[in-house]
């Protein structure tokens, strides 16, 4: 068992939050628990995005069931332990099972008592952490994380995935003036990729002619590193980096279910978040990052189509991952003329999502920024739809919990 590096007590910690852009790395785990809760909740756990790199397995028997296995056979790389056990027998299963621990194996207990001086007293005998029960599965695989959290991992970035409900729904529109928001208004660094290789319009959208840097960046997979990227990506503004698709129409592009891995792992590892534009199509590749990425928004048109395809991302997004928070829904075009339309609250509530932003019709407005290849920041900052983009921004870059800052950012952008 190796020792625990940190001085946090469990009631001094502050409660684990989702780990959002965490991706813990490969390890094995054995989950050795006593009550069904804290079982299930290592069972869902395994299952987790986060997770996926993991190797886990979960059985019932606490301590005394690790110890009999580990006798003759390797550990793993984490054992996870419940025990409802008083203190004497509890450091003495401890010891027992040091005994057959390879060195690397760390151990988390849970326990059923929030006492602190346990808590030393476990820390002391090489214990990495102990959390009481019941767990969750958000608070499992934030404990998880925060032990195998490498020392740059405080600058882990944040992936935020953009999708329409249909074509032209505005989803592209909505991404680059949020990524242009946060950029401005919000002050935090912003990469914004666009994914849509053929038909794609960042560089149209920010009057910018620059080279392919997205089609590079998959050309250059197995060899794309920090360095690289920077080189790929065209600076807008000191904040706001861009890597766009080809100017002209290429080959066919057959994009693999894996294509944008490397890209995804190298942003989300820088400090920055990074804006992902994709285009409506659902395709594996589409799915995965969809999966993937740490925040999803998604903007629909206010008609029964929009609604319908939402509702059937909305089950996929829920299915393939259950612990993560719903996603940003964004209403574009209402009060397009003569269009019959879903009332915004009505719409929500259909599909029970609360409204992120809602974002009225205006030909003139967005039809003017875009043929000057501006953002609704730059040509009107003070209109609604440029508020709406920064409220949004900042609801991406700041946390739920620091609620402080948060008020803070508010404030500002009321100015
Ligand atoms: N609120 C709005 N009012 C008027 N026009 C808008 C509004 N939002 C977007 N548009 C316009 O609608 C068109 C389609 O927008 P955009 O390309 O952002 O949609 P998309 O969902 O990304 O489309 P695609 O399916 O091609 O990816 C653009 O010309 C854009 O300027
Ligand atoms: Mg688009």
């Amino acid at each position: 068992m190796s020792p625990k590096p940190e001085d946090s007590t469990p009631a001094s910690r502050p409660s684990e939050t989702a780990p959002g852009s965490i991706v813990i790395p490969q390890i094995t785990i054995g989950a050795f628990c006593e009550t069904s809760g804290v079982a299930n909740a290592a069972g869902a756990a395994a299952s987790d995005r986060r997770m996926q790199r993991t190797r886990m397995s979960v059985q019932m028997g606490g301590l005394p069931a690790a110890i009999e296995l580990y006798r003759s056979s390797p550990t793993p790389n984490l054992i996870i332990a419940e025990s409802s056990a008083d203190e004497a027998t509890l450091f003495g299963q401890l010891e027992a099972l040091a005994e057959h621990c390879l060195t690397s194996t760390r151990v988390l207990v849970v326990g059923h008592r929030n006492d602190v001086t346990l808590f030393r007293d476990l820390l002391e005998r090489g214990v990495s952490d102990y959390v009481v029960a019941p767990v969750d599965v958000v608070g499992l695989v934030g404990t998880i994380a925060r032990l195998y959290r490498e020392s740059g991992a405080q600058r882990l970035g944040k992936l935020c995935a953009f999708i329409g409900t249909r074509g032209g729904a505005g989803s592209s529109t909505v991404a680059h003036n949020t990524a242009f928001a946060i950029a401005g208004e919000v002050g935090r660094d912003v990469l914004l990729a666009d994914l849509d290789l053929p038909f794609g319009t960042v560089g149209l959208d920010f009057n910018i002619e620059a080279p392919h840097g997205i089609l590079d960046a998959i050309h250059e997979a197995g060899r794309l590193d920090d360095v690289l990227l920077d080189r790929l990506m065209t600076m807008r503004t000191e904040r706001l980096n861009l890597l766009t698709p080809p100017l002209a129409l290429g080959g066919a592009y057959d994009l693999r279910e894996t294509e944008f891995d490397e890209l995804a792992e190298l942003a989300r590892s820088s400090a920055r978040l990074t804006v992902l534009d994709l285009p409506h199509m659902w395709t594996s590749w589409v799915r995965r990052r969809l999966i993937d990425a740490d925040e999803v928004v998604i903007t629909a048109t206010p008609d029964l189509a929009s609604m319908r395809n939402l509702k059937g991302i909305l089950e996929f997004l829920k299915n393939a991952r259950p612990h993560d928070a719903p996603p940003k829904l964004v209403l574009n075009q209402i009060g397009l003329p003569k269009r019959a339309e879903i009332k915004p609250a009505a719409f929500a509530e259909a599909v029970g999502l609360q409204l992120q932003a809602e974002i009225a019709f205006d030909a003139k407005l967005f039809g003017g920024a875009a043929n000057n290849g501006q953002m609704i920041g730059e040509v009107a900052p003070r209109s609604s739809p440029a508020r709406a983009f920064a409220e949004l921004g900042l609801g991406l870059v700041v946390a739920r919990e620091a609620k402080v800052e948060r008020r803070g950012l508010k404030r500002l952008l009321k100015r």
